[in-house]
């Protein structure tokens, strides 16, 4: 009894046997496809992508902001000390442009300024959460003026009314800030800075930024840089909002010192959903003749940008060569197996072919000795003695 045709099939091993094809058409395909990944390879992987460099993504860097200017502002000039917050020069900081001032608040009870504290007699103040409120509730509704009564509070009093229209600080457009940014590539040991360098320094100090014609300028007009991220600035400046200054050093370390340059880019971080805009509060204190303590609170409203240094560099290594090389070369043969769909498949005489390529081999194929009893079994006639032709193989055959 023979075995059943699966475990026939299972236990059979297939190695493979070059073909010749004498075929103009997959001769074509085959080289085409050939030249497709060749040119993929050095086109894009390498001269592209620059897949024969090492690279550095780790971009240390440090940034050191300053701006400059004269405003004027509620009937006093204001000079930088008065409108950038805070004073450090750090990378983010707030010019304010506007401000909403409630001056000699002391501690006491008042009457809340807020419309939602409205009241009509003291158990509507009853049981709320004072968490929105300038104070917290002492439970009273008392007047606010001759027509309007709300809920008293106790805290700083009076408090404070933002729903006033106030001027806004315009001479800020003309402003200037000047960003000094240092880079290191740790792998590299690279180091740069956005400055020209030292010989050229006659002309830092009157240049100004300019997308095209000064892009490596690092002095920049705050009216350009609200321009540049496509705002408006006299709305910008009245709701506030933030900005985002990205400077980006892409270096390829195997050209000259001098071609890794920063690149300047502008764009609105704040998104422009309903709750856009930038504000926050801050109070100054002090003691009032009568030794009373006393605060301005003051609700800022301003322009508030982030200096984000992003990049990276990259250098020739030879491991990176080594490997992409490597498979550039693999893929090469990824043609092969294109062209055999279409030779099994899809071309005239696919079965002749697919005869050719698949060859089955019986276990006892040794050649019997010259004189020994035919091994041909009774019946087989044309066949017998010769390797058997098969179409048996699924590897690229789709059965068609
Ligand atoms: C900014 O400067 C320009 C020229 O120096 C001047 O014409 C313009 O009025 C200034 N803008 C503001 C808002 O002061």
């Amino acid at each position: 009894m023979s075995p059943p045709r699966w475990v026939t099939g299972f236990l059979s091993y297939e190695t493979a046997k070059a073909v010749v094809v004498r075929s103009w058409a997959v001769g074509a395909v085959n080289r085409a496809v050939q030249l497709l990944i060749l040119a993929y390879f050095i086109g894009w992987v390498f001269l592209h992508e620059k897949a024969y460099q090492v690279r550095d993504t780790v971009i240390e860097s440090s940034v050191v902001t300053k701006v400059k200017g004269i405003g004027r502002y509620a009937g006093r000039v204001l000079d930088t000390a008065d409108y950038v917050t805070p004073p450090q020069g750090t990378s983010v900081f707030v010019v304010v442009t506007k401000q909403i001032l409630t001056e000699n608040q002391a501690q006491g009870v008042c009457p809340e300024s807020e419309a939602e504290y409205r009241c009509a007699a003291d158990r509507d103040c009853r049981g709320r959460g004072a968490a929105t409120g300038s104070g917290m509730l002492t439970g009273r509704c008392v007047p606010y003026n001759r027509t309007l009564r709300t809920c008293e509070i106790r805290g700083w009093c009076p408090p404070e009314v933002d729903t006033v229209d106030v001027p806004v600080m315009l001479e800020a457009e003309n402003f200037t800030l000047f960003i000094k940014n240092s880079i290191r590539f740790p792998l590299f040991g690279f180091e740069k800075a956005n400055l020209p360098p030292p010989g050229s320094g006659a002309e830092l100090g009157r240049c100004r930024f300019h997308p095209e014609l000064q892009p490596l300028c690092p002095i920049l007009r705050l009216g350009d840089v609200v321009r540049l991220a496509g705002q408006d600035f006299p709305a910008l400046a009245a709701t506030g909002g933030v900005l985002g200054i990205k400077i980006g050093w892409l270096c390829d370390l195997d050209r000259a010192w001098e071609r890794c340059l920063p690149r300047y880019s502008f764009t609105r971080l704040d998104g422009r959903a309903p709750a856009a805009g930038y504000n926050f509060r801050h109070a100054r204190y002090y003691r009032w003749h009568d030794g009373t303590e006393r605060r301005t609170l003051t609700k800022a409203f301003g322009i508030r940008f982030d200096v984000l240094v992003y990049g990276n560099a990259g250098k020739f290594g030879i491991v990176p060569t080594l490997i992409n090389t490597v498979a550039a070369f693999t893929s090469i043969g990824v043609g092969t197996v294109l062209c055999d769909i279409i030779l099994l498949n899809f071309l005239k005489g696919a079965e002749h072919y697919k005869a050719r390529k698949f060859e089955e081999v019986p276990e006892a194929s040794v050649p019997a000795p010259p004189g020994s009893p035919t091994v041909c079994p009774p019946g087989a006639l044309g066949g017998c003695g010769r390797d058997k032709q098969s179409t048996d193989s699924g590897t690229f055959s789709l059965g068609l």
